[in-house]
């Protein structure tokens, strides 16, 4: 239970860098969170004085009226009590309403963007997350500058994911086929743990990122620097960088080992047979093929699962995914 509780609290830890948080909260680094900390303590302080109450009152009532001998009558019975009943409907109707208002009211906050919040692509499938920046790069993981409202527009390649970032209390559903929406304005630079809250498959516990909130000197050095990331590098090492930031790890290995999809090991330049007969040369257009593609000519013993990656991935990143093949001999 202990370990348990550790292991719950640890998840909300920032990665680096500590903010201000209390006994079982995860740090809070974002402007709403002050706003769902308070109604959740709220109605918890409720909970917590009527659960006593009550307790309470019932013990002292067994106590007090229970029967001092085998076979006692009760003394009387009180069948009805007006002045009472209405209190105990009016009192809760009270406190139900002040929660439903304090609720509706930053749910309001919660769906409705500021008009000047700048927007991040969120794409999600099968087991990775990928933003996109309004200067067209994109990350594996969420970078954002601090006091910036960000609008995060998301969806999904496949099945439903869940975003999830407990230190800025944001979480929002991504679905295949339309755009949802979530928004925050973080507080505290550092590095904060993002999940999948919905459970998507095999990998759904391994579908993590993170978000880092940079000072807005910070953000626009890196922005800068993210976008030309590829001219230094030689073009596999690229690639190999390219495979984990698309997610192309999460079903393909490069150790000759099975997983969803066929290994990378060794691939490039062989002959492979296909699920639907005949074979292929897997050569520089059967990759562009597969990843532009994928069901074009899915290999024999592999299900028709992967996404296409049409619009997210840029010709020269594929042909760095490419060069990447080519190396792993
Ligand atoms: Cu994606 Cu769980």
């Amino acid at each position: 239970m202990n370990a348990m509780l550790t292991s719950l609290a640890a998840a909300g830890q920032p990665l680096r860098a500590q903010s201000g948080h209390d006994f079982w909260m995860p740090p809070q680094a974002s402007t709403v969170a002050p706003h769902i900390d308070g109604l959740f303590n709220i109605i918890l302080a409720i909970s917590a004085f009527f659960f006593v109450l009550i307790v309470v009152l019932m013990i002292v009532f067994i106590m007090k009226y229970r029967a001092e001998r085998p076979g006692d009558e009760a003394l009387s019975q009180v069948e009805h009590n007006t002045p009472l009943e209405i209190t105990w409907t009016v009192i809760p109707l009270i406190l139900v309403c002040f929660i439903f208002w304090w609720g509706f009211k930053g749910y309001l906050d919660l769906v409705t963007s500021p008009g000047n919040a700048s927007s991040i692509q969120v794409t999600a499938q099968k087991w990775s997350w990928l933003f996109s920046y309004p200067n067209g790069y994109s990350d594996a993981e969420l970078h954002v500058p601090v006091d910036t409202p960000i609008k995060l527009v998301m969806s999904s390649q496949d099945v439903i994911h869940s975003f999830f970032c407990p230190a800025f209390r944001v979480k929002m559903d991504v679905l295949p086929g339309r755009y949802t929406s979530a928004w925050f304005t973080a507080t505290t630079p550092g590095e904060y743990q993002v999940f999948c809250a919905e459970f998507c498959g095999k990998d759904h516990s391994n579908m993590l990122s993170k978000v880092v909130v940079h000072t807005a000197a910070d953000y626009q050095q890196w922005l800068d620097k993210a976008a030309n990331w590829m001219v230094a590098l030689p073009p596999a090492e690229a690639g190999a960088i390219l495979y984990k930031k698309y997610g192309c790890k999460q079903c393909h290995t490069v150790d000759g080992s099975a997983n969803t999809g066929p290994t990378f090991k060794a691939l490039f330049g062989t002959k492979q047979p296909l699920k639907d007969g005949g074979t292929v040369l897997v050569d520089e257009n059967y990759v562009r093929e597969s990843i532009l593609e994928p069901n074009a000519h899915v290999a024999a013993g592999f299900e028709p699962v992967m996404p296409t990656f049409k619009g997210r991935i840029k010709d020269e990143e594929i042909g760095a995914v490419i060069e990447y093949l080519r190396s792993l001999k």
